[in-house]
């Protein structure tokens, strides 16, 4: 539904396919979606074969803007030589530091050139997947959100564990590109970084070429254009800290997920000023209050028995786990780890009344 009239609060409206520009296979490579409230007619673009449904479109295009015209077709001594001209602290930079690092945790696993003896192997993410997921899964009745799946891979292994629609929504257009061309294509490439401005092209082949199950689109977590109870399971990982208010995404999982459905929400609090103002953080300060400033109680207290002011009352903390190992490499001398706290939450099948 339109992001922006829910944002304005208009109401639920649906959005139509306005034009389709290009279609393949896996589907519209490029078009427009159009609100169909006749008072709204907001445009949303499909672009490489992700549909941009967020509400401040101009401003989401304009900051995306280097991703969405940027060729990725150099040859790898072109690229390393605009990467040397561009230097750190570009655009081009940081794109390229964060598809090494992600790529590399999500992909690297597949990759044999990657050394087998490594101290620091790839593919702490689908580490973390199997620490979500019960041993016996059920079918599941409706499709999965993967939220702030970057380059894709959880969607990827959701659609093989559940055998059932899934969808990965990040609002990063560079690592989403990544994960449609593994779609397209079933190849993942990726600039791994070795130094400085240095860095080696990996070309990886993975098997998850033109999986009907699983879609990419640009949309954000705050405020998410789906109706409410739609999807029977969610998985947001390390995503919590990241975004500028984490009790929002939480009441948004809370809404879109169906009664009786289950979420995973793994987080390292690695509170940060530039994602998320002190003020929403979810604790990490006030270590004079009765939580002692420890985000694991103020996340707990949130949940369906918790008698917070806030408390996001449908939601039933079932399981958690402390300290689940998650390595984000930064470049070949440097990896950073993390000790994540992931909890499992049950949307209840009673509401209770206040809250959604
Ligand atoms: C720390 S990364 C984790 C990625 C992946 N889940 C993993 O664990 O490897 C957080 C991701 O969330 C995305 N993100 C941050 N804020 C978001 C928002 N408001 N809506 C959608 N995605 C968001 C970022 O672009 C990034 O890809």
């Amino acid at each position: 539904m339109c992001p922006q009239c829910k944002k304005n609060e208009l109401g639920e409206y649906p959005l139509e396919i306005g034009s389709v520009l290009t279609e393949k296979e896996i589907g519209i490579i490029e078009g427009i979606l159009i609100c169909t409230n006749p008072g709204c007619r907001c445009e949303y673009p499909i672009i490489d074969g992700i549909p941009i449904i967020v509400a401040d479109i101009r401003e989401f295009i304009r900051q995306s803007a280097y991703s969405i015209v940027k060729r990725n077709n150099f040859s790898e001594k072109i690229e390393s030589l605009l990467g040397d001209c561009m230097g750190p602290g570009s655009m081009h930079d940081s794109i390229r530091q964060y598809l090494s690092t992600y790529g590399y945790d999500h992909y690297g696993d597949l990759d044999p050139g990657e050394p087998e003896d490594s101290e620091e192997k790839p593919g702490s993410i689908l580490g973390l997947l199997s620490e979500s997921l019960p041993k016996k899964i059920e079918p599941v009745d409706g499709p999965i959100l993967d939220l702030g799946c970057s380059v894709g891979r959880t969607s990827f292994e959701l659609s093989r564990i559940f055998n059932g629609m899934v969808l990965g929504i990040d609002l990063n257009f560079t690592m989403l590109q990544a994960a449609v061309q593994v779609l397209k294509t079933g190849i993942f490439t990726y600039p791994k970084r070795k130094l400085g401005l240095t860095y080696d092209r990996k070309i990886i082949k993975t098997d998850f070429m033109e999986d009907k199950n699983v879609d990419f689109w640009a949309c954000d977590v705050l405020n998410l254009p789906f109706s409410d109870a739609l999807f029977s399971f969610g998985l947001s990982l390390n995503l919590l800290d990241c975004v500028s208010d984490p009790y929002l995404h939480l009441q948004e999982i809370q809404r879109i997920l169906k009664p009786g459905s289950t979420a995973i929400l793994s987080t390292p609090y690695d509170w940060n000023q530039n994602a998320c103002p002190v003020e929403n953080w979810l604790g990490g300060h006030s270590q004079r209050s009765q939580a002692k400033g420890k985000s694991e109680r103020v996340l707990r207290s949130l949940f369906a028995k918790g008698d917070h002011p806030h408390a996001i009352k449908n939601l039933e903390l079932m399981f958690e786990k402390q300290n689940l190992p998650w390595t984000v490499r930064v470049h070949h001398r440097s990896y950073m780890k993390y000790s994540v706290h992931l909890m499992g939450l049950k949307k209840m099948r009673q509401q209770n009344k206040g809250k959604i």
